[in-house]
């Protein structure tokens, strides 16, 4: 299994370029089973999820064809509807082909992904929606089958924000009969770039980007191409390391419009930012202060940017109050930023850091993509070496993340 080895110290100089986003890739992935037609991506980053998403729509016969950032998939002859358990254990993401099956084909069946380390994650929504669009769904041996002859456009509240659960109901309410209403509706950027590429296709959707999407039902959808939008917690994460790290460091590839949250922290923290249409510019060259932050749905604080700034909070002067509200379990990494030297204290959903001018390296264990993230900046400030065990994770969600952060001046390689 590989790990890093990272060498504490320096600051980060130069240009990174930020890969297209994980997670509006794998739901735009999934809508090619709605289109006839040849689906072209550009921009599509080279993660394990991204191959694990492609393996499970080849198996459902979808034929795809990838050189580099681009994927072209055509659906035209889908021989199977399922979705086994070997693929969707080791990516909950994989729930996102039940809507797209159901609308298009009319059966489905999908192993439930089951909880993972971050927390328990249901997918009742995802569920309860499709039924309320007439589909029969049984949930029995470990699978949600589900059937319909076509789904019908309704009106449907989500009992909370759920971002895979509004990308699976938006994308069946495209080939519905009548018009769908999603109420309490994610706004995550991602959301908008699914709207974008299934509108590309011929779909009828208005709204996304806000928290009431109205969708419009076609008989069919068509093929289209698509130009996935960047990562923004690739891009924050860089962002990150400098503010952990020190230095100067234009990102580039971004786009800072969906990163406000991020960026008021930062500057929070005392980075000087500066911002064009696809750049950001950091610089930090004072220790960062302690910032207190609290996850929520978008346009909130992203849960996928909590462990990277736990980091930046453990070399902070003073003391920060991170509070997480979407996911109930998501504070591994603490344990393992405390094995580098750092002081946190955990009370149910609250992590109280107290910054400490250096944390010193040891070997940690990865435990969730995020968390991964978080260790990788630590490890880059801490005194002497830091060796990250199970970086598989961080695999699964960063293109190159080593490399990238080589060329900036850090000291950190892959061992296999
Ligand atoms: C997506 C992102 C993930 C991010 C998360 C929150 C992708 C592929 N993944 O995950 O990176 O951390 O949003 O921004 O886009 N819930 C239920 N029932 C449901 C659905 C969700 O109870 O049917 C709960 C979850 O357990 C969680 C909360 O709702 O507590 C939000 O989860 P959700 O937005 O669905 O996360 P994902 O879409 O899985």
């Amino acid at each position: 299994m590989d790990k890093l080895r990272i060498k504490g110290g320096g600051p980060l100089r130069g240009e990174v370029k930020v890969s297209g986003a994980k997670n509006a890739a794998l739901p735009i992935l999934c809508a090619a089973l709605l289109g006839s037609g040849e689906l072209e991506l550009d921009n599509v980053p080279q993660l394990h999820d991204v191959a694990t998403m492609i393996r499970l729509l080849e198996q459902l016969g979808v034929r795809t064809v990838r050189s580099g950032e681009r994927v072209v998939l055509d659906a035209a002859a889908i021989s199977s509807h399922e979705a086994p358990y070997e693929l969707v254990k080791t990516m909950r993401a994989s729930i996102l082909v039940l809507g797209p099956l159901v609308a298009r084909f009319g059966a489905a069946r999908v192993s439930l992904p089951g909880g993972c380390a971050i927390g328990q994650r249901p997918v009742d929504q995802h569920i309860k929606g499709l039924q309320a669009m007439g589909a029969e769904i049984h949930v029995e041996h470990g699978y949600v089958e589900a059937r319909a002859r076509r789904l019908r456009g309704t009106h449907i509240f989500t009992d909370m924000v759920t971002v895979t659960g509004t990308e699976n109901l938006m994308m069946a309410a495209t080939l519905a009969e009548g018009e769908t209403v999603i109420e309490n509706a994610a706004r995550e950027p991602e959301v908008t770039d699914l709207a974008r590429a299934l509108r590309a296709m011929g779909a009828l959707i208005e709204g996304a980007g806000t928290d009431r999407i109205v969708i419009q039902g076609v008989e069919k959808l068509s093929g289209a191409s698509h130009r996935v939008m960047a990562d923004r917690i690739e891009a924050g994460t860089f962002l990150c390391a400098v503010a952990a790290a020190g230095g100067e460091v234009l990102v580039t590839g971004a786009q800072p419009e969906t990163m406000e949250a991020t960026l008021g922290k930062l500057r929070e923290a005392g980075a000087r930012i500066e911002l064009g249409k696809d750049w950001i510019r950091i610089a930090m060259s004072a220790r960062p202060r302690a910032v207190d932050l609290r996850t929520a749905p978008y346009p909130g604080f992203a849960t996928d940017m909590q462990a990277q700034f736990m980091a930046v909070n453990c070399v902070a002067q003073g003391v920060g109050k991170i509070t997480e509200t979407i996911f109930e379990n998501r504070f591994m990494h603490a344990l393992e930023l405390q094995r580098l030297g750092a002081e946190i204290a955990i009370e149910g959903n609250t992590a109280v850091v107290k910054g400490h001018p250096e944390l010193s390296g040891a070997t940690v264990m990865a435990t969730d993509l995020r968390a991964s993230a978080g260790l990788v900046i630590a490890g880059m400030v801490a005194q002497g070496e830091t060796v990250i065990e199970r970086i598989y994770h961080l695999d699964r969600g960063y293109e190159r993340m080593e490399e990238k952060l080589r060329a900036l001046g850090a000291a950190i390689e892959r061992i296999s």
